[in-house]
């Protein structure tokens, strides 16, 4: 049987400052096993390109519907960083695995992640953050932190993927760790007497590694966000990871990312309606292995949609139940609209010199 894989790739104009286009093509004529080689015009010159491409984790029957033959490679916005060539050579050079975007986690969007993964603003405690500040906005008051707590245990216990992921990384922790004067803190399972003045610092700005919620604490203005209703948050994740007798520490996960930051791209990751259709996202990494390889922000635009869908449905019907006028698809709206200006605003603060692609997986 043969399989085919293509990848087209190419530039639309960009409003303000393109006014020829380029265009990049690669095809591949045959795929045996998981490599291929193939060879890929760019502006006439022609390149060779390896690729490995193992199977899709997903189901053989998804992976079949939702198979992408193409990659359109759009130029968003112009900025000092990577090329297109550069980002079209990083996705010749890559599998795609299909994955459920509700059986999956989300990670933080930073490119020192050298794992295939969904990428969304704070990972899942960036989507469920949203969701939070859009439910006290529906309902009209303000949550406390008890309630606050509440809602993401119920969510943990509720969630259909194993792990509600967010990330920390190397600066916050010294940060904490040089403002308590110790050394090697445990984040994971702290000792029981340094925990209330580790929760005080991991709520400051300084000691967050999501670039995320940290823009979004320093500046909440900008995000039309409350400060306290995300703090509430943060304090009831930590709570709930370093509760040993409470069981669902087991499904919380915290990454803490090492190194610094060296991006020099945005990527943002879309595909057709039939990925969507079938609520399942392709896997890219936001760094290949070593410092020294491509570093780019990795959002996946679609995946959390699908994702938002499944914490709209959990606040319409277990939390608010229905009451308030609040359904699922109001709920969802509500944080797509907010989501975007979320989108908007730390693209701008943490990406806005760099330029920004979109990788739409298409058939
Ligand atoms: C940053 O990334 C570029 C490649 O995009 C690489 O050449 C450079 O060595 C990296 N810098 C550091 C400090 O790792």
């Amino acid at each position: 049987m043969k399989t085919y894989f293509f990848l087209t790739l190419a530039i639309v104009h960009s409003t303000l400052t393109m006014d020829e286009e380029v265009s990049l093509e690669l095809t591949v004529d045959q795929v045996s096993g998981t490599d291929f080689e193939s060879s890929m015009t760019i502006n006439g010159v022609v390149y060779q390109s390896i690729c490995d491409c193992s199977s899709p984790k997903y189901t053989e029957e998804v992976g079949i519907k939702c198979a992408p033959s193409t990659i359109t490679l759009t130029q968003e916005k112009e900025g000092e960083g990577a090329t297109i060539e550069q980002i079209e050579e990083k996705l010749a050079n890559s599998d795609f695995p299909f994955v459920s975007a509700l059986k999956s986690s989300f990670r933080c969007i930073d490119g020192r992640i050298t794992e295939q993964s969904l990428g969304a603003l704070g990972g899942d405690l960036g989507e469920f953050a949203l969701a939070l500040l859009v439910y006290e906005d529906m309902i009209g008051k303000r949550l406390d932190k008890k309630q606050v707590k509440l809602y993401l245990n119920e969510y943990i216990e509720w969630m259909e993927q194993d792990y509600f992921y967010w990330c920390l990384d190397d600066e916050a922790c010294d940060y904490v760790e040089s403002e308590i004067g110790v050394e090697g803190l445990d984040f994971t399972d702290p000792r029981d007497d340094l925990e209330s003045e580790m929760l005080n610092l991991l709520v400051n700005p300084s000691g967050i590694g999501d670039l995320h919620l940290k823009n979004l604490l320093k500046h909440s203005e900008l995000y039309s966000a409350r400060p306290e209703a995300v703090q509430y948050l943060i304090r009831s994740y930590y709570e709930l990871l370093w509760d040993k007798s409470n069981s669902i520490n087991q499904y919380i996960a915290l990454e803490i990312l090492p190194g610094s930051h060296n991006e020099t791209a945005w990527l943002e990751i879309k595909s057709v309606q039939e990925c969507f259709t079938l609520q399942v996202a392709p896997l890219v990494t936001p760094r290949e292995g070593s410092k020294t390889e491509l570093s780019v922000f990795v959002h996946h635009y679609d995946g959390v949609l699908i994702k938002r869908n499944s914490i709209s449905l959990f606040f319409a019907e277990k939390i608010a139940k229905q009451q308030d006028g609040i359904t699922t698809e109001r709920f969802v709206n509500r944080m797509n609209h907010h989501g975007n200006l979320f989108l908007d605003t730390t693209g701008e603060i943490i990406a806005g010199n760099l330029p920004f692609y979109t990788a739409n997986f298409e058939n």
